[in-house]
Parts: C-alpha cells; sequence; structure tokens
C-alpha cells in the first residue's frame, strides 16, 4: 500500500499548528513535515514524519524540503500578527508576503512535477476588513467576504494581498508563454479571533479574549487593553482545525470564493470578561485601553456573515458561545493550570 500523502504545515509551533498537528496525527490521513523557526517540542515530534527548524524567507530550504518530499498539501500557518506588524511593518511585509510568495512558488513547483493541483490553504484573517467608523460597525455587524476591505493593519494588508496571490497562482499565473498542466489549488478562510484553551496567543490584537481566560484560571489578574464595548466575533480552535480540514476536503468545483468568512460567536470585551467571571469568579479583570490597539479592534467587524462558506462548503460551527466556554475552553483550561 503506497504511503498516506504528505503535507506541509508552515508556522507548526504556532497556535493554530499545534492544534492542527494533533488533528492530523489522530487522522492518520497525511504524513507531516513541518517547519517552524523555533523546534517543535519534544511531544509533538512523533506526530510527525518530518520536522523542518528554519525560516520561510530560506529559499535553498524551501528547495530542499521540495526535493526531499512529494508535498500534496501546504497549511500555511506561518504569520507575524497584528499588533507584532505594527511594530515592525518591514518584518511584518517579509514574513507575511514574500515568505507566502516563496511557498507559494515552492507550491506551484510541486503541482507542475506531480502532474496535478496541490492544495494550498491559507489562515487568513477578519484584519482584512477595516470598518471605517464605530457606525458603521454597529449599522453592518455582519460582513459580507466583499464588504469595507480596506484594512488599517500591515498584517490585514498583507492577508488580503495573500489572499490576491493566491487567486493568481490559481487561476493565472504564467498566463503568457509557459505552458502549466497544473497550477496549485489555493483555499483560504478569513478567521475570527481564535481562541484555544491550550496555547495563549502573541503579538495579535485580539489576544484579550484568550489573554482574559488564561489569566483568570491562573488565578492572574488582567489588564485588558480594549474598553469594555469593543466588539468582535470569536471561533473556538476546534472548530477552526475543523474549517480547515472541512475546506480542505471541499470539491473544488463548489467554491467560488478564493476566501470565506466563518462565524461562530460574537460578543463584546465586556461580555467576554463577564463569561470568564462566570466560570471564574475571583477572576480581576480591569479594562485599561490602549489606544492604538483598541483602534485595530474598533477597525474589525463585530461578526461575518459566512453564507457562502455554509453554501459552498457546508461549514457550521459545533461551538456556539455556551458551548466554547461550558463545553470546551473552561473544562480543558481548568485541567490545564490545575496540573
Ligand atoms: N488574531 C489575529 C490578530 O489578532 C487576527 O487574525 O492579529
Amino acid at each position: 500500500m503506497a504511503p498516506p500523502p504528505v503535507a506541509l504545515i508552515t508556522g507548526a509551533n504556532g497556535e493554530i499548528g499545534r492544534s492542527l498537528l494533533e488533528r492530523l496525527h489522530q487522522e492518520g490521513r497525511y504524513r507531516v513535515v513541518t517547519l517552524d523557526l523555533t523546534p517543535l517540542p519534544e511531544r509533538f515530534r512523533p506526530m510527525c514524519h518530518e520536522t523542518y527548524a528554519g525560516n520561510i524567507l530560506d529559499r535553498y530550504l524551501l528547495d530542499q524540503l521540495a526535493a526531499h518530499h512529494e508535498i500534496e498539501v501546504v497549511f500555511h500557518l506561518a504569520a507575524l500578527l497584528s499588533t507584532r506588524g505594527e511594530r515592525d511593518p518591514d518584518l511584518a511585509h517579509q514574513i507575511n508576503v514574500e515568505g507566502t510568495l516563496h511557498l507559494m512558488r515552492m507550491a506551484q513547483q510541486q503541482s507542475s512535477r506531480l502532474g496535478r493541483p496541490v492544495r494550498f490553504i491559507l489562515p487568513s484573517s477578519i484584519a482584512v476588513y477595516g470598518v471605517p467608523t464605530l457606525d458603521a460597525k454597529a449599522a453592518q455587524p455582519r460582513v459580507r467576504e466583499d464588504q469595507f476591505l480596506e484594512p488599517i493593519t500591515m498584517y490585514g494588508c498583507n492577508k488580503l494581498y495573500c489572499e490576491h496571490l493566491g487567486r493568481y497562482f490559481m487561476r493565472h499565473y504564467r498566463s503568457v508563454g509557459a505552458s502549466n498542466n497544473a497550477r496549485l489549488d489555493f483555499r483560504a478562510i478569513r478567521f475570527p479571533g481564535l481562541v484555544s484553551a491550550d496555547t495563549v496567543p502573541s503579538g495579535g490584537t485580539s489576544d484579550f479574549g484568550p489573554e482574559m481566560l488564561h489569566a483568570a484560571a491562573q488565578g492572574r489578574p488582567y489588564q485588558c487593553f480594549v474598553g469594555p464595548d469593543a466588539r468582535l466575533p470569536f471561533m473556538a480552535m476546534p472548530d477552526a482545525v475543523r474549517a480547515l480540514l472541512t475546506l480542505l476536503d471541499a470539491d473544488r468545483g463548489a467554491l467560488s470564493l478564493p476566501s470565506y468568512n466563518v462565524g461562530a460567536f460574537s460578543l463584546s470585551a465586556q461580555e467576554f470578561a463577564d463569561r470568564v467571571r462566570r466560570h471564574f469568579p475571583d477572576a480581576a479583570i480591569t479594562f485599561e485601553p490602549d489606544a492604538a490597539r483598541a483602534r485595530i479592534v474598533d477597525s474589525w467587524p463585530a461578526d461575518v456573515d459566512d453564507t457562502q462558506a455554509r453554501a459552498d462548503w457546508g461549514w457550521s460551527p459545533i461551538y456556539d458561545l455556551d458551548r466554547a466556554f461550558d463545553e470546551y475552553l473552561v473544562p480543558a483550561v481548568r485541567s490545564r493550570y490545575a496540573r
């Protein structure tokens, strides 16, 4: 029997990466090759066929990877998130755009070599949206994929452009001259703020939600960097991983968009704090907004319209607000910090 095909995960040591790795390992459908700047912790290594510690900007390393493995699927998760990106926009552009271009080029070469499209999965973000005012945010709480595409962060600009790059590679790459027997198959999801029970994000601007929860579970006080009214869509990490794998498996012919919204639940920072306090009554949460970070959150939509993902590939979250907290986040963070 032929061995399972190879899936490459970049940024495997990040929040989504670790959860995805565990899920792919359970399913056993792929031999997983990982690439991350930092070496994977010991416990994840047995889940991988091979692990590489290195930079996605290192083209030599990517060439080596492509030479050694017949990669059928790429989950390109490596990125610098929105707050970190505003501290160093040049670096964000290099990693988020140039790095993605390198990966797409590699996936394109693999597609030509294998004679079939390599599926290239990109987590995009609600950061691609730039809602101009709080009035507009309130008037249009659930944004569609084609609305408000004027991001105010480097990260948002990078993700929006990478969606275009993916569409270009899939439909138009080298349309003049060279013959292409196979182009890559690009699929992207615009994630809301993700909340995991296992990890705390770093460098993002939706981080106040997960930070609040993890601080409360550890009995630590938390100063929230946005005001109580700041509202965003959020999603529990298991749903995010399920969304990636469901989109991966969808029939190409059913996909009408290069990049899809996926929704789960929306809540304000105050409502997030109230939820956390319901389970951790001693949680000491105060609001001390940082103007720049609060402005970024204000520019992101309150919620997303995910009609198209539901229609095209059957998206539906398992974890609504109650289930996310009651059945996943709270029990899992409790046992995590009780250890
Ligand atoms: N969670 C990300 C951030 O806050 C958005 O995709 O930057």
